[in-house]
Protein backbone atom coordinates (compact mmCIF):
# COMPACT_ATOMS: atom_id res chain seq x y z
CA UNK A 1 0.00 0.00 0.00
CA UNK A 2 0.83 3.61 -0.35
CA UNK A 3 1.75 5.27 2.48
CA UNK A 4 1.61 8.87 2.81
CA UNK A 5 3.52 11.26 5.62
CA UNK A 6 3.32 14.72 6.34
CA UNK A 7 5.92 16.80 8.40
CA UNK A 8 6.89 20.22 7.98
CA UNK A 9 7.47 21.88 4.84
CA UNK A 10 11.17 21.93 4.54
CA UNK A 11 11.72 18.64 6.33
CA UNK A 12 10.72 16.20 3.87
CA UNK A 13 14.58 14.84 2.95
CA UNK A 14 15.23 14.79 6.47
CA UNK A 15 12.01 12.61 7.17
CA UNK A 16 12.79 10.01 3.70
CA UNK A 17 16.23 10.11 6.02
CA UNK A 18 14.55 8.78 8.84
CA UNK A 19 12.41 6.57 7.26
CA UNK A 20 15.10 4.79 4.97
CA UNK A 21 17.39 4.55 8.32
CA UNK A 22 15.37 3.36 10.62
CA UNK A 23 12.52 1.28 8.91
CA UNK A 24 14.23 0.41 5.77
CA UNK A 25 11.88 2.13 3.70
CA UNK A 26 12.19 3.82 0.73
CA UNK A 27 9.88 7.03 -0.11
CA UNK A 28 9.79 9.82 -2.82
CA UNK A 29 9.38 13.69 -1.60
CA UNK A 30 6.28 15.59 -2.79
CA UNK A 31 5.73 19.05 -2.15
CA UNK A 32 5.28 20.91 0.80
CA UNK A 33 5.32 18.67 3.46
CA UNK A 34 4.09 15.20 1.72
CA UNK A 35 6.29 12.13 1.52
CA UNK A 36 5.12 8.80 -0.12
CA UNK A 37 6.43 5.35 1.21
CA UNK A 38 5.90 2.02 -0.29
CA UNK A 39 4.77 -0.42 3.05
CA UNK A 40 2.50 -2.83 4.05
CA UNK A 41 0.51 -3.11 6.99
CA UNK A 42 3.22 -3.81 9.36
CA UNK A 43 4.95 -0.59 8.13
CA UNK A 44 2.36 1.83 8.34
CA UNK A 45 1.60 0.87 12.21
CA UNK A 46 5.10 0.57 13.00
CA UNK A 47 5.65 4.30 10.80
CA UNK A 48 3.16 5.49 13.47
CA UNK A 49 4.21 3.83 16.75
CA UNK A 50 7.54 4.50 15.90
CA UNK A 51 8.25 7.61 13.83
CA UNK A 52 9.75 10.51 15.12
CA UNK A 53 10.39 13.69 12.12
CA UNK A 54 6.66 13.79 11.17
CA UNK A 55 3.47 14.20 11.93
CA UNK A 56 0.92 12.08 10.38
CA UNK A 57 0.94 8.77 8.56
CA UNK A 58 -2.01 7.88 6.53
CA UNK A 59 -3.68 5.12 4.18
CA UNK A 60 -2.99 6.73 0.59
CA UNK A 61 -6.39 6.17 -1.26
CA UNK A 62 -5.75 8.49 -4.17
CA UNK A 63 -4.22 11.57 -5.71
CA UNK A 64 -6.23 13.27 -8.02
CA UNK A 65 -4.80 16.44 -10.22
CA UNK A 66 -6.87 19.25 -11.40
CA UNK A 67 -9.28 19.66 -8.99
CA UNK A 68 -10.83 23.57 -9.15
CA UNK A 69 -13.93 22.83 -8.04
CA UNK A 70 -16.08 21.37 -5.16
CA UNK A 71 -18.04 19.05 -7.48
CA UNK A 72 -14.53 18.02 -8.99
CA UNK A 73 -13.56 17.43 -5.08
CA UNK A 74 -17.29 15.53 -4.91
CA UNK A 75 -16.25 13.02 -7.59
CA UNK A 76 -12.63 12.49 -6.60
CA UNK A 77 -13.94 11.12 -3.22
CA UNK A 78 -16.78 8.97 -5.00
CA UNK A 79 -15.17 7.32 -6.86
CA UNK A 80 -12.88 5.75 -4.30
CA UNK A 81 -13.54 2.36 -2.47
CA UNK A 82 -14.40 2.98 0.82
CA UNK A 83 -15.74 0.00 1.48
CA UNK A 84 -12.33 -2.18 1.44
CA UNK A 85 -11.17 -0.07 4.38
CA UNK A 86 -14.77 0.15 6.85
CA UNK A 87 -17.82 0.03 6.93
CA UNK A 88 -21.09 1.99 7.63
CA UNK A 89 -20.98 0.65 11.15
CA UNK A 90 -18.49 2.98 11.94
CA UNK A 91 -18.70 6.43 12.11
CA UNK A 92 -16.77 9.50 10.41
CA UNK A 93 -15.64 12.85 9.81
CA UNK A 94 -13.48 14.17 7.09
CA UNK A 95 -10.65 16.42 6.89
CA UNK A 96 -8.90 18.92 4.90
CA UNK A 97 -5.94 21.11 4.93
CA UNK A 98 -5.88 23.50 2.32
CA UNK A 99 -3.24 25.70 0.23
CA UNK A 100 -3.23 27.72 -2.08
CA UNK A 101 -5.89 30.14 -3.27
CA UNK A 102 -9.41 28.42 -3.96
CA UNK A 103 -12.74 29.92 -3.87
CA UNK A 104 -14.25 27.88 -1.14
CA UNK A 105 -12.79 27.00 2.32
CA UNK A 106 -11.50 23.52 4.27
CA UNK A 107 -15.20 23.60 5.70
CA UNK A 108 -16.81 23.36 1.95
CA UNK A 109 -14.39 20.48 1.34
CA UNK A 110 -15.22 18.81 4.21
CA UNK A 111 -18.46 19.15 3.75
CA UNK A 112 -18.48 17.90 0.28
CA UNK A 113 -16.54 15.12 1.07
CA UNK A 114 -18.28 13.99 3.65
CA UNK A 115 -21.23 13.78 1.43
CA UNK A 116 -19.49 12.00 -0.83
CA UNK A 117 -19.29 9.31 1.56
CA UNK A 118 -22.41 8.89 2.90
CA UNK A 119 -24.17 8.71 -1.10
CA UNK A 120 -20.75 5.59 -1.46
CA UNK A 121 -22.13 3.51 1.54
CA UNK A 122 -25.98 4.62 0.59
CA UNK A 123 -25.19 3.35 -2.74
CA UNK A 124 -23.11 0.45 -2.88
CA UNK A 125 -24.62 -0.78 0.60
CA UNK A 126 -27.98 0.64 1.14
CA UNK A 127 -26.49 1.64 4.67
CA UNK A 128 -26.27 5.26 6.17
CA UNK A 129 -23.07 5.97 7.71
CA UNK A 130 -22.91 8.49 10.75
CA UNK A 131 -20.89 11.33 10.82
CA UNK A 132 -19.43 12.18 13.86
CA UNK A 133 -17.24 15.40 13.91
CA UNK A 134 -15.99 15.42 17.94
CA UNK A 135 -14.75 11.86 18.11
CA UNK A 136 -14.98 9.52 15.12
CA UNK A 137 -13.89 5.87 14.32
CA UNK A 138 -12.34 7.04 11.00
CA UNK A 139 -10.76 10.24 9.85
CA UNK A 140 -10.82 10.79 6.07
CA UNK A 141 -8.47 13.04 4.72
CA UNK A 142 -9.05 15.34 2.04
CA UNK A 143 -6.45 18.15 1.61
CA UNK A 144 -6.11 20.09 -1.41
CA UNK A 145 -2.54 21.45 -2.37
CA UNK A 146 -3.26 24.05 -5.01
CA UNK A 147 -5.03 21.60 -7.66
CA UNK A 148 -3.79 18.21 -6.14
CA UNK A 149 -6.41 16.68 -3.97
CA UNK A 150 -4.67 13.61 -1.56
CA UNK A 151 -7.41 11.37 -0.03
CA UNK A 152 -6.73 9.08 2.14
CA UNK A 153 -7.05 7.77 5.67
CA UNK A 154 -5.94 8.96 8.95
CA UNK A 155 -4.04 6.82 11.15
CA UNK A 156 -3.25 9.03 13.72
CA UNK A 157 -6.23 10.95 14.90
CA UNK A 158 -7.36 14.54 15.77
CA UNK A 159 -3.57 15.14 18.40
CA UNK A 160 -1.00 15.05 15.47
CA UNK A 161 2.32 12.65 16.04
CA UNK A 162 4.08 15.82 17.77
CA UNK A 163 1.69 15.47 20.77
CA UNK A 164 3.74 12.69 22.29
CA UNK A 165 1.79 12.38 25.16
CA UNK A 166 4.45 13.04 28.01
CA UNK A 167 4.65 16.61 28.31
CA UNK A 168 3.13 17.42 31.35
CA UNK A 169 4.68 21.26 31.58
CA UNK A 170 3.70 23.42 28.39
CA UNK A 171 5.99 25.59 28.08
CA UNK A 172 5.13 29.12 26.35
CA UNK A 173 7.60 28.71 23.39
CA UNK A 174 7.67 24.39 23.68
CA UNK A 175 9.65 23.16 20.45
CA UNK A 176 7.17 20.57 18.18
CA UNK A 177 8.59 17.46 19.28
CA UNK A 178 8.67 16.53 15.68
CA UNK A 179 11.09 19.09 14.62
CA UNK A 180 12.80 18.48 18.36
CA UNK A 181 13.64 14.97 16.27
CA UNK A 182 14.58 15.95 12.96
CA UNK A 183 17.03 18.46 14.50
CA UNK A 184 18.40 15.25 16.20
CA UNK A 185 18.60 13.43 12.88
CA UNK A 186 20.12 16.31 11.33
CA UNK A 187 22.93 17.54 13.89
CA UNK A 188 24.24 13.67 13.27
CA UNK A 189 23.59 13.16 16.75
CA UNK A 190 23.75 9.58 18.04
CA UNK A 191 23.42 8.45 21.47
CA UNK A 192 27.56 7.68 22.04
CA UNK A 193 27.65 11.71 21.24
CA UNK A 194 26.89 13.65 24.30
CA UNK A 195 24.54 16.24 23.71
CA UNK A 196 23.64 19.85 25.45
CA UNK A 197 20.80 22.00 24.99
CA UNK A 198 21.57 25.59 26.72
CA UNK A 199 18.25 26.64 25.73
CA UNK A 200 16.40 23.85 26.96
CA UNK A 201 13.06 25.33 27.76
CA UNK A 202 10.52 22.31 28.85
CA UNK A 203 13.10 20.23 27.81
CA UNK A 204 12.06 19.06 24.88
CA UNK A 205 15.41 18.21 22.72
CA UNK A 206 16.86 16.17 25.57
CA UNK A 207 14.15 14.16 26.36
CA UNK A 208 13.51 13.06 22.69
CA UNK A 209 17.19 12.22 22.34
CA UNK A 210 16.74 10.27 25.42
CA UNK A 211 13.51 8.94 23.96
CA UNK A 212 15.23 7.90 20.98
CA UNK A 213 18.16 6.37 21.98
CA UNK A 214 16.22 4.30 24.38
CA UNK A 215 13.92 3.42 21.20
CA UNK A 216 10.30 4.15 23.22
CA UNK A 217 7.40 3.91 20.98
CA UNK A 218 4.54 6.10 21.27
CA UNK A 219 2.19 3.98 22.56
CA UNK A 220 3.37 4.10 26.10
CA UNK A 221 2.01 7.18 26.28
CA UNK A 222 -0.98 7.92 23.88
CA UNK A 223 -3.51 5.99 21.82
CA UNK A 224 -3.66 6.34 17.75
CA UNK A 225 -7.24 6.56 16.18
CA UNK A 226 -5.92 3.26 13.55
CA UNK A 227 -6.13 1.66 17.17
CA UNK A 228 -10.36 1.70 17.21
CA UNK A 229 -10.77 2.44 13.12
CA UNK A 230 -10.26 -1.62 12.59
CA UNK A 231 -8.25 -0.86 9.65
CA UNK A 232 -6.14 -3.66 10.51
CA UNK A 233 -5.92 -7.05 11.56
CA UNK A 234 -5.67 -6.64 15.54
CA UNK A 235 -2.93 -9.61 15.78
CA UNK A 236 -0.99 -7.88 13.33
CA UNK A 237 -0.83 -4.46 15.64
CA UNK A 238 -0.08 -6.77 18.94
CA UNK A 239 2.78 -8.52 16.92
CA UNK A 240 4.33 -4.90 15.98
CA UNK A 241 3.55 -3.50 19.40
CA UNK A 242 5.20 -6.77 21.12
CA UNK A 243 8.85 -6.12 18.37
CA UNK A 244 8.88 -2.81 19.30
CA UNK A 245 8.77 -3.45 22.88
CA UNK A 246 11.31 -5.94 22.75
CA UNK A 247 13.60 -3.08 20.97
CA UNK A 248 13.21 -0.45 24.20
CA UNK A 249 16.31 -0.44 26.22
CA UNK A 250 17.46 0.80 29.71
CA UNK A 251 20.45 3.05 27.82
CA UNK A 252 22.09 5.76 29.93
CA UNK A 253 23.02 9.03 27.68
CA UNK A 254 24.60 12.10 28.10
CA UNK A 255 22.27 14.39 27.69
CA UNK A 256 22.06 17.95 29.40
CA UNK A 257 19.54 20.49 29.25
CA UNK A 258 20.77 24.27 30.18
CA UNK A 259 17.77 27.17 31.06
CA UNK A 260 17.89 30.96 32.77
CA UNK A 261 14.50 29.81 34.44
CA UNK A 262 13.63 27.72 37.42
CA UNK A 263 10.02 27.48 36.63
CA UNK A 264 11.04 26.21 33.33
CA UNK A 265 13.76 23.96 35.03
CA UNK A 266 10.84 22.55 36.82
CA UNK A 267 8.58 21.99 34.19
CA UNK A 268 11.70 20.26 31.88
CA UNK A 269 12.28 17.68 34.87
CA UNK A 270 8.46 17.04 35.23
CA UNK A 271 8.29 16.28 31.54
CA UNK A 272 11.59 13.98 31.95
CA UNK A 273 9.92 12.31 34.56
CA UNK A 274 6.79 11.35 32.90
CA UNK A 275 9.09 10.83 29.93
CA UNK A 276 10.70 8.03 32.09
CA UNK A 277 13.63 9.51 31.03
CA UNK A 278 14.96 11.76 34.08
CA UNK A 279 17.62 9.60 35.07
CA UNK A 280 19.57 9.92 32.35
CA UNK A 281 18.48 13.39 31.09
CA UNK A 282 20.21 16.32 33.21
CA UNK A 283 18.35 19.48 33.22
CA UNK A 284 19.99 22.07 35.23
CA UNK A 285 20.04 25.92 35.99
CA UNK A 286 22.33 28.21 34.27
CA UNK A 287 23.55 30.65 31.38
CA UNK A 288 23.57 30.21 27.65
CA UNK A 289 25.85 33.07 27.62
CA UNK A 290 27.66 31.85 31.04
CA UNK A 291 28.05 27.89 30.48
CA UNK A 292 31.41 25.98 30.93
CA UNK A 293 29.90 22.29 30.03
CA UNK A 294 31.45 20.48 26.92
CA UNK A 295 29.20 18.25 24.72
CA UNK A 296 30.07 16.77 21.40
CA UNK A 297 27.43 18.25 19.88
CA UNK A 298 24.45 21.30 20.67
CA UNK A 299 21.18 20.51 19.13
CA UNK A 300 19.11 23.70 20.31
CA UNK A 301 16.30 26.32 19.73
CA UNK A 302 17.37 29.77 21.03
CA UNK A 303 14.61 32.87 21.68
CA UNK A 304 14.15 34.32 18.16
CA UNK A 305 12.70 37.69 19.57
CA UNK A 306 9.65 37.52 18.04
CA UNK A 307 7.22 37.53 21.11
CA UNK A 308 8.77 37.11 24.70
CA UNK A 309 12.52 38.55 24.11
CA UNK A 310 13.42 41.87 22.63
CA UNK A 311 14.87 41.38 19.47
CA UNK A 312 18.08 43.76 20.31
CA UNK A 313 18.92 41.50 23.34
CA UNK A 314 18.17 38.11 21.43
CA UNK A 315 20.98 39.40 18.72
CA UNK A 316 23.45 39.88 21.54
CA UNK A 317 22.86 36.22 22.96
CA UNK A 318 23.31 34.52 19.77
CA UNK A 319 27.14 36.45 19.82
CA UNK A 320 27.81 35.46 23.09
CA UNK A 321 26.41 31.58 23.19
CA UNK A 322 28.42 31.07 20.46
CA UNK A 323 31.27 32.65 21.65
CA UNK A 324 30.52 30.50 24.82
CA UNK A 325 30.23 27.46 22.70
CA UNK A 326 33.16 27.90 20.75
CA UNK A 327 36.02 29.06 24.02
CA UNK A 328 34.51 25.39 25.44
CA UNK A 329 35.63 23.32 21.85
CA UNK A 330 31.89 22.29 21.00
CA UNK A 331 32.17 20.57 17.67
CA UNK A 332 28.69 20.76 16.16
CA UNK A 333 25.82 23.17 16.86
CA UNK A 334 22.79 22.39 14.52
CA UNK A 335 19.81 25.02 16.15
CA UNK A 336 16.72 26.93 14.43
CA UNK A 337 15.75 29.91 14.31
CA UNK A 338 13.72 32.40 12.85
CA UNK A 339 16.73 35.28 12.77
CA UNK A 340 19.40 33.16 11.26
CA UNK A 341 21.33 36.02 9.18
CA UNK A 342 21.87 36.71 13.25
CA UNK A 343 23.02 33.42 14.36
CA UNK A 344 25.03 32.31 10.99
CA UNK A 345 27.33 35.69 11.67
CA UNK A 346 27.73 35.10 15.17
CA UNK A 347 28.96 31.36 14.11
CA UNK A 348 31.27 32.65 11.53
CA UNK A 349 31.81 35.45 13.96
CA UNK A 350 33.77 32.73 16.51
CA UNK A 351 35.18 30.66 13.99
CA UNK A 352 32.34 28.22 13.24
CA UNK A 353 31.69 27.13 9.35
CA UNK A 354 27.97 26.77 8.21
CA UNK A 355 27.29 23.24 6.42
CA UNK A 356 23.92 23.43 6.09
CA UNK A 357 21.66 26.49 6.48
CA UNK A 358 17.64 24.77 5.07
CA UNK A 359 14.38 26.29 5.30
CA UNK A 360 11.81 25.31 7.59
CA UNK A 361 8.42 26.91 7.92
CA UNK A 362 7.43 26.14 11.64
CA UNK A 363 3.77 26.90 11.82
CA UNK A 364 3.51 30.31 10.20
CA UNK A 365 7.26 31.38 11.00
CA UNK A 366 9.78 31.43 8.28
CA UNK A 367 13.07 29.36 9.79
CA UNK A 368 16.55 28.05 9.13
CA UNK A 369 18.07 25.18 10.50
CA UNK A 370 21.45 25.61 10.94
CA UNK A 371 24.54 23.38 10.83
CA UNK A 372 27.87 24.56 11.86
CA UNK A 373 31.00 22.88 12.81
CA UNK A 374 34.32 24.16 14.64
CA UNK A 375 36.72 24.85 12.44
C1 LIG B 1 12.43 28.89 22.47
S1 LIG B 1 12.60 28.50 24.15
C2 LIG B 1 13.10 26.83 24.13
C3 LIG B 1 11.93 25.90 24.18
C4 LIG B 1 12.31 24.46 24.32
N1 LIG B 1 13.02 23.97 23.15
C5 LIG B 1 11.09 23.61 24.61
O1 LIG B 1 10.73 22.77 23.79
O2 LIG B 1 10.43 23.81 25.63
C6 LIG B 1 14.07 29.32 24.62
C7 LIG B 1 14.41 29.16 26.08
O3 LIG B 1 15.66 29.80 26.32
C8 LIG B 1 15.64 30.33 27.62
N2 LIG B 1 16.72 31.33 27.73
C9 LIG B 1 16.72 32.61 27.31
N3 LIG B 1 17.93 33.18 27.55
C10 LIG B 1 18.70 32.22 28.13
C11 LIG B 1 20.03 32.17 28.59
N4 LIG B 1 20.83 33.23 28.53
N5 LIG B 1 20.48 31.02 29.10
C12 LIG B 1 19.68 29.94 29.18
N6 LIG B 1 18.41 29.91 28.77
C13 LIG B 1 17.91 31.04 28.24
C14 LIG B 1 14.23 30.88 27.75
O4 LIG B 1 13.87 31.03 29.11
C15 LIG B 1 13.42 29.81 27.04
O5 LIG B 1 12.97 28.85 27.97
Amino acid sequence: MKILLTTMVGLEETTLKHVGEHFSLRGEKLRNGRVIVQGDEQDAIRLVYAGRTFERVMILLDVVENVKTLDDIYRAVRDVDLGEHFGPDKTFACRSDRMGEHPFTSLDIERTAGQAVVDYFMETQGKRIRANLKNPDVILRADLDGETLYIALDLVGYEAMHRRGYRVYDHPAALNAALAASMLLESRWNPNRALMDPFAGGGTIPIEAALWARNVPWFRFRTFLFERAGFFDPQIVQEVREDLEAQINERQVKTIGIEKYAKHVHGAIKNAESAGVLDTVVIKQGDAEAFKDYADVIVTNPPYGNRIANPRVVHKLYINFTKRAAENSIPTILTITSRWKWMESALRGVGYRIEKSKFVLYGKLHTHMIRATLE
